[in-house]
């Protein structure tokens, strides 16, 4: 029989991954209402790692007290003073075998701004505050940073040709766009040195009329190789210009019990022709072998698990064992915790 490759290490970088399963970054409610690490977001991760996943990835984490991507009880690491609380939760991550990795991200939809708002200088307060946040990821111990370029954020707003309308520098074209992201790739290497992997999070459509395709992700992902990304995590839509959160978009990026299973692979797989990185899929992944699927054949090389994992912590133990797993139903209930601001769990087997 042929070899599993989904429990085979992987190198990012000069990280080696123990297997091919990815939590997906995603908000918990669980920090402070002011952006401080809480004993229960450490026992919620700790438990995730235990539960055999490869590489955690620490949910969207704001890089400025002006940008904040969430109003509150969202992580903050915009000042050495969120280092302590981080430093004991990637320990905890670390402590359980698992890879440890933060999401930095930035939002101007919260203050209601859009990216010709910007003056070149707060563009480049961006590019600063996102590469000083990078510096104190490492200090607190992960080790992997995870740029947050895709959905509704503040880089992605730059590298969408919907919603970036600047004419300077950073925008005008597909290489002012994506100057943004790639000035944060290039300093964040500057100052962690080449061998700190780095992660990008973008869109592999937008799935939006006049928003970026596969063909606009494709070159971007190449730029931000180019730029120096050790992978590329390839996630969808997100946008709420036309609809907020019932937008196309928006179900594209959290998609629900009626779409198709594995709805971004195709993303994936063809960006994956085009870079020599490893390349991460998302998106309605919850059986093995779908999962077996897409790293056997090559379609992606790391399968992130985003509700699969909230709905059962020890999912990917499970899938090694060939126990049954607590299937996700995708009706959203966790979500729907998220927009209220209370602590995200699966509500369908909540006290099962
Ligand atoms: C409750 C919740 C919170 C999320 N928060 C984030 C986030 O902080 N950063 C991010 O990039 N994506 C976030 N997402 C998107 C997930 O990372 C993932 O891409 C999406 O859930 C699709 O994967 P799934 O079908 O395996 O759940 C969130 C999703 C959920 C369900
Ligand atoms: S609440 Fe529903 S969508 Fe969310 S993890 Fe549980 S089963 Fe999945």
């Amino acid at each position: 029989m042929e070899e599993n490759r989904v429990f085979e290490p992987i190198q990012i970088s000069c990280v080696t991954v123990p297997n091919r399963i990815v939590m997906a970054p995603m908000d918990t409610n669980l920090a402070t209402k002011d952006g401080y690490v809480t004993d229960e977001l450490i026992d919620y991760y700790a438990k995730r790692a235990a539960g055999g996943v490869g590489l955690i990835t620490v949910e969207n984490t704001s890089v400025s007290a002006k940008r904040m991507v969430k109003n509150e009880y969202s992580l903050a690491l915009y000042d050495d003073r969120f280092i302590d609380g981080l430093s004991k939760l990637a320990s905890a991550i670390k402590r359980e075998g698992a890879v440890a990795s933060l999401q930095l991200g930035d939002c101007l939809y919260l203050s209601n701004r859009k990216p010709s708002d910007l003056s070149l200088e707060e563009v480049e307060e961006v590019i600063d505050d996102f590469t000083e946040a990078a510096v104190r990821v490492k200090e607190a111990g992960f080790q992997i940073v995870d740029f947050h370029m895709a959905h509704r954020y503040t880089v992605a707003d730059f590298l969408s040709k919907y919603a970036n309308k600047r004419t300077d520098q950073y925008g005008g074209n597909a290489a002012g766009r994506a100057k943004l992201a790639e000035m944060i790739v290039r300093k964040t290497k500057e100052r962690l040195g080449e061998d700190f992997p780095v992660i990008c999070r973008i869109n592999g459509d937008e799935y939006m009329v006049g928003g970026n395709t596969l063909v606009d992700a494709t070159y971007i992902s190449k730029k931000l190789v180019r730029a120096g990304a050790d992978a590329i995590h390839v996630s969808a839509g997100g946008r709420l210009e036309l609809g907020g959160n019932r937008s196309y978009s928006s179900y594209r990026q959290v998609a629900t019990h009626d779409m198709q299973d594995g709805l971004n692979v195709h993303l994936a797989e063809q960006i994956k022709k085009h870079i020599n990185v490893p390349v991460i899929t998302v998106g309605k992944i919850g059986s093995p072998s779908l999962i077996e699927d897409i790293i056997q054949n090559e379609k992606a090389d790391m399968v992130a698990l985003g509700r699969a994992v909230i709905a059962d912590a020890e999912f990917v133990n499970k899938m090694k064992n060939n126990e049954k797993h607590r299937k996700c139903i995708w009706k959203n209930d966790c979500v729907r915790l998220y927009l209220k601001n209370e602590p995200v769990k699966c509500v369908t087997y909540e006290g099962k």
